[in-house]
Formats: structure tokens, sequence, C-alpha cells
């Protein structure tokens, strides 16, 4: 375990270090038990996880991932792991017992639709995580690290986790994920407990640092913000210009735009026309540009995304 070399979080002081948010995701949920096992409570072992969440694809990370298609060729899975309704709060009360080792959840469910949680909600997880205990694993391999435009996104919602996963922008193509740990955490766990040959290379660790230090000390994060601001401002018009647009959502540089269609057209559509752009949950195109977009460039893919939309709802009926 090493004490982190930028500091983004005062929650956060250590972090164990991998090659990807599953592996991330997949310590949390390691380091929980653990804490639970170091406690002298050894039948604390269960997870409440949300709907459409996604953790990744090994075992423990799957198993804490709601889609079905994912899941179900490979049970049984870890248990006992229980999913709850982000919009029913009082299905979390129920779910978390004195057998819950944690909740496990991203603050904006990406590949689940980029999805925020209902403020009630996230209420909701902070409250009973203070008043039982219960750890918090902030899933943030897709929100965390500037791309929401908040180091984390778990500050913007108020969150004390005990866990968070990181991956994805922090090795800026380079493969790393950390699981960092809260002070209470790291003194439950030993040397040993966990670790892989190759985690915590020196490519891996240099890249990330680099990222952070871009991040944090040299207006990386600012400029998230700013772009990110434009971004929503001109998907905002977008909704109003076409009516096929249900919903824009998400937050920074993190946007999903749910439409009344299957979007698998539009993105096929944008593909073709140099924007890069994905398909999740069935209807919705989900937009993670690099972090060092440029508003002109925004304004590019946008503007493709204009004439994409305007071109597919008659072709998706035809
Ligand atoms: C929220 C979240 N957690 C975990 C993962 C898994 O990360 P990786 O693909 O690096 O294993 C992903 C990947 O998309 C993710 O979005």
């Amino acid at each position: 375990m090493m004490k982190m070399p930028v500091v983004i979080s005062a929650f956060i002081r250590y972090g164990s270090r991998s090659h990807s948010g599953t592996e991330a995701s997949e310590a949390c949920l390691k380091f929980a038990r653990r804490y639970w096992h170091t406690l002298g409570i050894k039948d604390r072992t269960g997870f409440v996880a949300i709907e459409n969440a996604f953790a990744g694809r090994t075992m423990g990370a799957l198993s804490v991932t709601w889609d079905e298609h994912y899941r179900t060729p490979f049970a049984p899975l870890l248990g006992p792991v229980t999913f709850v309704d982000p919009n029913s709060p009082e299905s979390l009360y129920a779910a978390v017992s004195d057998k819950t080792a944690a909740i496990i959840a991203e603050p904006i469910r990406g590949e689940g639709g980029v999805r925020p949680l209902p403020r009630a909600f996230s209420d909701a997880i902070a409250d009973v995580c203070r008043r039982t205990g219960t750890l918090l694993i902030a899933d943030e391999v897709q929100t965390g690290l500037g791309r929401t435009g908040h180091p984390f996104h778990f500050q913007a919602l108020g969150w004390e986790p005990a866990l968070v996963s990181v991956g994805k922008a922090l090795g800026s193509g380079v493969p790393v994920g950390a699981a960092l740990v809260s002070e209470k955490v790291a003194q439950t766990i030993s040397t040993g407990d966990h670790g892989t040959t190759y985690g915590g290379n020196l490519l891996a660790t240099r890249a990330a640092s680099f990222f952070l230090e871009e991040l944090m000390e040299r207006g990386l994060l600012d400029h998230v913000r700013s772009v990110g601001d434009h971004l929503e401002r001109r998907l905002r018009s977008l909704a109003l210009k076409h009516p096929v647009i249900v919903e824009v959502r998400g937050a920074g540089l993190m946007r999903g735009v749910e439409l009344g269609v299957d979007a698998t057209a539009v993105v096929d559509l944008a593909r073709e026309r140099g924007l890069l752009v994905n398909r999740t949950n069935e209807k919705v195109v989900r937009l993670l540009p690099p972090l060092t977009i440029t508003a002109a460039e925004i304004d590019a893919g946008i503007d493709i995304l204009d004439a994409v939309l305007a071109a597919v709802p008659a072709e998706v009926h035809a």
C-alpha cells in the first residue's frame, strides 16, 4: 500500500495499484471483506449494488454488475449481492443489514446509460453508511479523475467513501487502475492480502503521476469544467431542435443523450462522418471525449451529431 503522491481527497490516503478498472473494483470488494474480518465480524460479507451498475468483468466485479447479459453465463458468482432500485431509497434501507460489508455505487452510472443517482438516493447511501457502519465503495472508474469536472464525483454528492476505485483516465492510455483506501480500512489490511506482479510498475505509475499533476496542478481540471459547460450548452440546444432527443444527462465531459429510438443508427452514422460516440443502454448516445478536447472540437462534433440526428429518424423508421 502506497501513500498518494498528489492529494486529491482528504478521505483517501492510500492506494493499491493494478492494471484496470475491474481489478480496482475487485480490490475494493476484497478490502471491504477484509475490514470486517479483521474486526472479527466474519459473517459481514454481503454487498449491496445498484440496478444498471457496471463494475467490470472479473468474477467479483461481475457479481456487482447489473446486466444479466454479462453475468448469467458465469454463474454462480460472488454472493450475497442485493441489487436495489435507485428510485427507491426505501429499498436501500431494506437491503442493508448487519450482514452487509459494503455498498458499491457509481455516482453516475456510465455503462447503465449515463444515469446520475437521484439526490434522495445518494443522500440515503451516505445516511445508511453513517448509521450502520457499512462501508461505501465509490466506483469512480468512469466518473473519477476529472471526467465530471470534479477530482471525484462523490465530492459533489457529499459522500465519504471508505474505498474508491479508479482506472481509465489514470494512465491516459497506459493501463493502470487503483483501489484508493481510507485510513480506517488501510489499518485492517496486511501486506500480501492483495497484489499483482506488475501492479505499480514504473511506466504505469509515472504515467499516473504525470496525469494527476496535469489534472490538479497544471489546469486540466479547470479546462474540463469550462469545456464541459460548453458541451452541456450545445447539447441542450440540440435537444430543443431534435424532438427525437428525450433527455440530456451527465456532468462535465461525461454526457448521455437519450433518444426515443435505438441509438445504433446514430452511432454508426456519426462514426462514418468522423465522430466517435457509443451506444449504451440501447437508446443512449454516450459522449466521453478526451479531457483535453477544445471548445472548437466540441463544436465540430456537435455539428456532426446535429446533421446525423436530422438524417436518422427517417432511416430508423424506414
Ligand atoms: C464504472 C466502471 N467500473 C469499472 C469498469 C471496468 O474497468 P476496466 O474496463 O478498466 O476493467 C468500468 C469500465 O467501463 C466502468 O465504467
